[in-house]
């Protein structure tokens, strides 16, 4: 692919989504818009990818650090966005551009090769979808086999355009790029949008005699652009459903299938068992023999063999792992991490902490910046008290510790191998191996007044 580059437009800003965020944010399956399209493309073009961004262009930019941009201050149409994007595409030295939509985020890599190759040397190139309803789409328009024009549906007048076919422009163009220098400058924006429109390049070229190619690719719904809330939830929904279904015939156990949600990067492995309704999404793993319980949510976390998730957990950035058994209820924000063999039960939140293989919270407990040795219980109610309102502070449980109920834990602090922790007790000063310390009122029993 070395002499093409991808570019996708992502500049529009989504009038019919009515929201402030830009259309191609808005996420399915936890993942925005663009990220689908970029992973599709990824696997194609590596590193030669450039995005066009306009309104809110920061918060694009900024969800996606790391990504070749290139500005379109002002949306003026797909046709302008192109041509914002042509001094930079020129100057990576690539010869032509897949154009793709930033709206369609059911491309797979599979369309977009089978595209390419289906595109080959043509000069203009795009791929149509066949629709029961055009709706509101750019029509494609034929004569014979030959393609004249691409018609938005604005613009669309049966009397001169000839009877709607269903034939429409899915958004997808492999253009060459001497070819776009000299067009787009061509294109007016004399139509009922007032845009400028990339699809005029197609009977522009065409009226140069130039090669143009329409790539009819059936009734693919994965070329479909998502325009209103309505259509990004339906996409939303094919997607999930073709998620679960391919984890399904790989091996995956799962119950309640129309409940479970599954990002498309994330992996569970076959022999794994998920729950309905739960979700799994960024680059979570659920590892072989893992259960995931009903209500649980993951983000970016990792599953080892043969753990167990019970109901109503939150993970987030956590690593749970093998055979170790969290919840119900229990929350892992990121850093957490969980050994061998650990129990996390209800209520339980950890932040940035490490509990050691075999180590058991079972109870009501916050854990933050920290880090607790093999086999060391804590207690119900423990709570390490990290941050003193400007700094955070760690705390270190020793292997087989064990840690009494209802103790703050007050960071710096160090509790030693072997060591104990009386119940109720606040713990300002370290506690050395195998000692035991107790910080708490001493109880005095007094005859009851009546
Ligand atoms: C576009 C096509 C239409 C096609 C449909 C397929 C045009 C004129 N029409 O229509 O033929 O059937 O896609 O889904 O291209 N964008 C910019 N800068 C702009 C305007 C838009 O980057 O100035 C981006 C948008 O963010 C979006 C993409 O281009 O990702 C398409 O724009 P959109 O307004 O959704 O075009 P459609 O009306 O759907
Ligand atoms: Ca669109």
């Amino acid at each position: 692919m070395s002499d093409i580059a991808a570019l996708v437009l992502a500049a529009g800003k989504g009038t019919r989504m009515h929201s402030d965020k830009p259309k191609v944010l808005q996420t399915l399956l936890g993942e925005p818009m663009l990220g689908h399209v970029l992973y599709a493309l990824e696997a194609v073009f590596a590193e030669a990818i450039w995005i066009v961004a306009g309104h809110r262009a920061e918060m694009v930019e900024a969800a996606f650090p790391g990504r070749q941009f290139v500005r379109q201050e002002q949306q003026l149409g797909t046709g302008h966005a192109l041509m914002s994007a042509l001094p930079a595409l020129q100057a990576a030295g690539c010869s032509r551009v897949l154009v793709v939509n930033g709206d369609t985020p059911l491309l797979s890599e599979d369309v977009v090769r089978t595209f390419l190759d289906r595109a080959a040397n043509a000069d203009v190139a795009f791929a149509s979808i066949t629709l029961p309803d055009a709706g509101a789409y750019g029509r494609v328009v034929r004569e014979g086999e030959a393609v004249r024009g691409i018609v938005e549906a604005k613009d669309y007048d049966p009397a001169v355009h000839g009877p709607v076919t269903g034939e429409v422009n899915a958004g997808i163009y492999l253009i060459r790029l001497d070819v776009a220098q000299e067009l787009l400058p061509r294109i007016s924006n004399q139509n009922k949008s007032g845009e400028y429109y990339i699809t005029d390049v197609v009977a522009l070229a065409v009226q140069q005699g130039l090669e143009v190619r329409g790539i009819t690719c059936g009734q693919d719904e994965s070329l479909m652009g998502v325009n209103s809330p309505q259509e990004l939830a339906a996409m939303e929904e094919s997607l999930r459903t073709r998620i679960v279904q391919g984890l399904l015939a790989a091996g995956v156990m799962i119950h309640a299938p129309q409940l479970v949600r599954v990002a498309p990067r994330a992996v569970v492995e076959p022999g794994a068992e998920l729950t309905g309704p739960c979700e799994i999404y960024g680059n979570s793993h659920v590892a072989r023999g893992a259960a995931v319980a009903s209500h649980c949510v993951l983000y970016d976390s990792s599953i080892g063999a043969g753990a167990q998730l019970r109901s109503f957990c939150h993970l987030e950035g956590a690593t749970v792992g093998q055979g170790a058994l969290v919840g119900p209820f229990a929350r892992l924000r990121p850093g957490a991490e969980l050994g061998e063999a650990s129990h996390v039960g209800n209520f339980v939140e950890l932040k940035k902490a490490r509990l050691g293989p075999g180590a058991k919270a079972n109870h009501l407990s916050y854990l933050g910046d920290a880090s607790i040795g093999a086999g060391a219980n804590i207690g119900a109610g423990t709570i390490t008290c990290n941050y003193d309102g400007r700094h955070k502070y760690q705390t270190h449980i020793g292997e087989k510790a064990f840690i009494g109920s209802n103790t703050a834990l007050v960071a710096p602090v160090r509790v030693g191998e072997g060591a104990l922790v009386g119940a109720g007790s606040v713990i300002t000063r370290d506690v050395p191996d195998n000692e035991m310390g107790i910080a708490r009122g001493r109880q005095k029993n007094l005859p009851r007044k009546r």
